[in-house]
């Protein structure tokens, strides 16, 4: 009976991984759907007659597991690598140029290259032993990656056993990301259930990857293409790359469709022309395309210089543009009361994303560029850099009215008022005004602040219309019972967010001060000003000089900071805080004589993938290091995450040193090292 059933598990295992191969990897399905259901339901069903039957491989397994408390740390036997980057056609010819000098003699006077797109998910190994999926992790630092294991199972392109003969040990790399239809049509869903939408499919990908629960993960609809490979045991790999690809092919993993082999720098340039028309075809994001000598001898005989091979780069392309009209042009205030005008655009996709709003950031900037309702403009979006209106194209009229500045804010009336060499007009309302209230509070739950979680911005934005919310003390006051008062708030929601209020009393001194709002503070100041005064008493009596004693703090900050904690009202709503109950250890000064990092100061830009800026903070600040939030020539490093923006530009100006996230974590884990020796 057992015996039976084992034999049709197989039997039923090896029919639906076929037709999922056809389905999701060739894309011509064979068996009908409803024959497909009736293998699953099968399948289930002698599953559940006999659950020691049940393997983590079987495709019962995509949608089910455990949630998970943490992700366990894989080690990469073999160091994932980055890729040098290539931007002009200069940069190409000395890529190639590099490497026939190193190679010698020994080159062809044309290079063989595999060229293919580059695209923007993330990077992801996957170990297969005896065909069958073992492990997958995230890429990491390079080094040290996440078991993803249970959330790359539930990703359908990536079979749970390979086809074919493959060696009995062999690590697939590839990159997983998120096609832009089923981006849009995931962000549609949480925008409805009034859950977090995701800026770009990149970050999407990555965050649906890192789901402690594979339950969600399945539900997204994720896809991988395969490029690379790790370690290898028992079996020997094609001597191309070419050859590398098929060989991954012909096991069932798939390998982007527009990948070729080209040809000397010609090739590679051609390619890169070609993928850039078909670029807003494809049916997912890609910021480049990836070039890689063919050869893998040749490959081995270059090698790699800092985390980069040698042997292969990727080619970016310029940000995108598209072109639109403005339909309006708004002012939206600020929680310190700035007023931003935004403009309103005719919906446009452009570098991955639908465009619908851009910031004009401030009165002289729509000037300059001289932006009236009804314009065309072009709009520009780099990789994951927030979009900008580039310019105007055509006035909708000549005589079309240019924009002023309002005299009373939108939101409260109150008068707005420009400080003298201020960029920003703000709104005199303070507390009083509806927009500086929401904008306070919702700064206060942010992640980077007191972390409530749950707390959207359509709840912020009811609490305090209803005015069941004033001041940030007022949310520990709050009951379930008055929370589902609210639109799309059941019971048990309304109780979940009580508890995750109640839990984010449980805080820092540099998160409350970051979450008070305070102008110009922000995540580095407040940690500066933690670790200088230690505990909030200090500060609240610290006069303006004394404040500016602090790391990087200088006097127009000093100045914002004395009037702020020095103000009745905000001394008022930080001491309700305090009676609520929020409390936190208060900051020991380190000492950093000795540390590996004294006398350096750090700047931490963009989102790092494998810890969150406050680990860095935190470990930078444990080797003796300053973190401060602005680049100067004083700054010893940047380290650059994701989204980087202005700071990498700044840095780049002064050409203050810059460390991408792999040569950081070698940084630290060397300095690690050092301060223990
Ligand atoms: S090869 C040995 N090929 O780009 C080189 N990477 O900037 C390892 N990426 O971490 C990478 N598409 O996440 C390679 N076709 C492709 C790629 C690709 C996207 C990502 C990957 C890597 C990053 C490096």
């Amino acid at each position: 009976m057992k015996r039976d059933a084992e034999r049709r598990i197989a039997e039923l295992r090896q029919q639906i991984g076929q037709a999922d191969y056809q389905y999701y990897v060739l894309d011509s399905p064979e068996l009908p759907d409803g024959d497909y259901d009736k293998l699953m339901v099968e399948l289930r069903a002698l599953e559940a007659e006999f659950p020691d039957l049940v393997t983590p491989d079987s495709p019962t397994q995509r949608v089910s597991g455990e949630a998970l408390g943490a992700f366990g740390v894989v080690t990469h036997k073999v160091p994932m690598l980055s890729l040098d980057n290539a931007f002009t056609d200069e940069d190409v010819i000395a890529f190639d140029r590099r490497i026939h000098e190193r190679l010698a003699s020994n080159a062809p006077a044309n290079l063989e290259y595999v060229a293919e797109p580059k695209l923007d998910g993330l990077a992801v190994t996957v170990i297969y032993r005896d065909g069958k999926l073992e492990r997958a992790a995230t890429r990491g630092d390079g080094v040290k990656g996440e078991d993803v294991t249970a959330n790359v199972r539930t990703i359908h392109k990536v079979p749970h056993k390979l086809k074919g003969n493959p060696p009995s040990v062999v690590e697939v790399r590839g990159e997983v990301f998120m096609p832009i239809k089923g981006f849009a049509r995931m962000n549609r869903l949480l925008r409805e259930q009034g859950e977090k939408v995701y800026v770009n499919p990149r970050n999407s990908a990555a965050g649906s990857l890192r789901q402690l629960d594979p339950r969600i993960t399945a539900k997204r609809p994720l896809d991988m293409f395969f490029y690379a490979t790790g370690i290898v045991e028992g079996g020997t790999l094609p001597d191309t790359q070419w050859g590398l690809l098929k060989a991954l092919k012909s096991w069932g993993l798939p390998v982007s469709p527009e990948a070729t082999l080209v040809e000397g720098v010609q090739g590679l340039l051609g390619y890169f022309q070609n993928i850039g028309k078909k670029r807003s075809s494809l049916t997912y994001q890609i910021d480049g395309v990836v070039y890689k000598l063919n050869s893998r001898p040749d490959q081995e005989r270059l090698g790699f210089v800092s985390r980069a091979p040698r042997w292969a780069t990727a080619h970016k392309y310029p940000a995108e543009e598209a072109t639109t009209t403005v339909s309006k042009i708004e002012f939206q205030v600020g929680r310190t009361g700035a007023l931003t005008p935004v403009a309103r655009l005719e919906p446009v996709f452009v570098g991955g994303v639908t465009v619908t709003n851009v910031t004009l950031h401030n009165i002289d900037e729509v000037r300059r560029k001289d932006v009236r309702v009804g314009d065309t403009v072009v709009v520009r979006r780099a990789g994951d850099v927030i979009p900008e209106v580039v310019r105007v194209v055509k006035h909708v009229s000549d005589d079309a009215p240019q924009i002023e500045l309002p005299e009373k804010c939108p939101v409260c009336g109150s008068e707005v008022v420009r400080a003298e060499g201020e960029a920003a007009a703000r709104c005199t309302g303070g507390f009083t005004c509806r927009a500086q209230r929401q904008e306070s509070i919702r700064h206060f739950a942010a992640r980077r602040a007191m972390d409530i979680e749950g707390l959207g911005d359509k709840i912020v934005e009811q609490l305090v219309e209803q005015e069941l919310v004033k001041s940030p003390a007022d949310l520990y006051g709050l009951t379930a019972e008055q929370l589902t008062e609210l639109e799309r708030m059941g019971e048990k929601s309304a109780e979940k967010l009580v508890e995750a209020i109640a839990k984010s009393k449980d805080t820092t001194l540099p998160r409350f001060l970051f979450a008070l709002g305070i102008p110009d503070v922000g995540e580095a100041t407040a940690l500066a000003l933690a670790q200088h005064f230690g505990k909030l008493e200090k500060l609240l009596d610290a006069s303006a000089d004394e404040i500016q004693q602090v790391q990087d703090v200088g006097p127009v900050v000093a100045a914002e900071v004395a009037s702020f904690v020095g103000s009745t009202e905000h001394r008022k709503v930080i001491a309700r805080l305090r009676e609520a109950g929020v409390h936190w250890a208060d900051v020991e000064k380190p000492s950093v004589e000795g540390q590996p990092f004294a006398g350096m100061t750090f700047v931490i830009t963009g989102t790092l993938d494998s810890m969150s800026r406050e680990e860095a903070q935190e470990a930078l600040v444990a080797l003796g290091a300053k973190v401060s939030g602005s680049v100067s020539k004083k700054t010893r490093y940047v380290v650059v995450g994701a989204d980087a923006g202005s700071k990498l530009k700044k840095a780049t100006e002064l050409g203050v040193e810059t460390l991408d996230e792999a040569q950081f974590a070698a940084l630290l884990a060397e300095a690690r090292k050092k301060g223990r020796g």
